[in-house]
């Protein structure tokens, strides 16, 4: 009888098999599958986990603040908050090519990663929340051919650079296994049930060179597309849901008044494994009042469209 309590006390026994008394790192993203692993790992070897979380400069409105809240405040794990936003947005300047902006962040991350991680003395192993489908997308694309889309933020590479062992509690799990692991564990479902979000963060939602000031307008868009998701109960029915800040400015009116701000698109998709996606068909009613608060509560913006791009052609994100 497989239960996720058994696997619980599974999970943990192999842990502290491996590990010992050695030190672990942990890199939180703040998605489900890296929070899991630290709450497992951390009911595992207690304070010989020290979690690093990166802070880009590229998250959504309040996500340090929960997660740091979440690890450092409710669970008391040891966290390092890198707040390295500066390093990040810096780099940044001048970027527009797609590629080019993920290859820097991606860089970058693995560097600041480095930096922090290597002042946590004595560390011996990296934890990774490496699912069970990540285990086998590497080993069937292993020498066949490959068409990259996008390159994909990951630390690969790292341990081996580290000089560190590998810990991967969650390697023989499916996420929706993980999802039952991480209610079992005593993580809130609103935690759990949140939609992915991609590693380079809103750099992906802002086609074009980034600017804080861009970035600023957009979180709060997000801030209140999601809230609005959230008020009409149709969160959990969607994938992922998100706005993008386009790179055109449009020509609007406003009390008596012309204005010339930013255009937003709202994206919303259903999907299983973020493969293939179709568009979520929200109530007309619902758009036109999404649309109204945008305008009204996020200076910046005076315009905003609905994508109605399914995957493929289109890919989830915006670059
Ligand atoms: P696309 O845009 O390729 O996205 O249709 C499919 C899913 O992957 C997420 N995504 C990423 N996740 N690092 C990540 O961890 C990345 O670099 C990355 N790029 C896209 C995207 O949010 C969607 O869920």
């Amino acid at each position: 009888d497989w239960t996720m309590g058994a696997y619980r006390a599974e999970a943990i026994a192999k842990i502290r098999a491996q590990v010992g008394d050695a030190k672990v790192i942990c890199g939180l993203s703040g998605g489900v599958d890296s929070s899991v692993a630290a709450v497992l790992l951390h009911e595992a070897i207690g304070d010989q986990l020290t979690c690093v979380f990166v802070d880009h400069g590229l998250l959504r409105e309040g996500e340090a603040a929960e997660v740091t809240g979440m690890f450092r405040d409710h669970y008391n794990i040891p966290l390092v908050h890198a707040e390295e936003q500066d390093r990040f947005l810096d780099a940044l300047e001048g970027v527009s090519d797609p590629e080019e902006k993920r290859k820097t962040i991606g860089r970058l991350f693995i560097d600041v990663f480095q930096e922090h991680a290597g002042r946590i003395e004595g560390a011996e192993f990296l934890a990774q929340g490496t699912l069970y489908p990540d285990v086998i997308e590497s080993v069937s694309f292993a020498g066949g051919p490959s068409v990259t889309i996008k390159s994909h933020h990951n630390v690969g590479g790292l341990p081996e650079k580290m000089g560190l062992a590998l810990v991967e509690p969650l390697r023989e799990l499916f996420k929706d296994e993980v999802r039952a692991l991480g209610r079992e564990l005593g993580l809130p479902d609103w935690f759990i049930g949140r939609h992915p979000f991609p590693g380079p963060g809103l750099a992906i939602r802002c086609p074009g060179e980034i600017t804080r000031d861009k970035l600023e307008i957009l979180r709060r868009a997000d801030a209140v597309y999601i809230d609005q998701i959230r008020r009409h109960g149709l969160y959990d029915e969607i994938w992922q849901a998100f706005a993008a800040l386009l790179p055109v400015r449009t020509v609007g009116v406003m009390g008596d008044g012309r204005t010339y701000d930013y255009a937003c698109a709202l994206r919303a998709v259903t999907s299983v494994d973020g493969m293939t996606a179709d568009v979520y068909p929200f109530s007309h009613d619902f758009l036109t009042e999404t649309a109204t608060r945008i305008i009204n509560e996020v200076r910046g913006i005076n315009r905003v469209t609905y994508d109605i791009t399914s995957k493929p052609p289109g890919t989830i994100e915006w670059e």
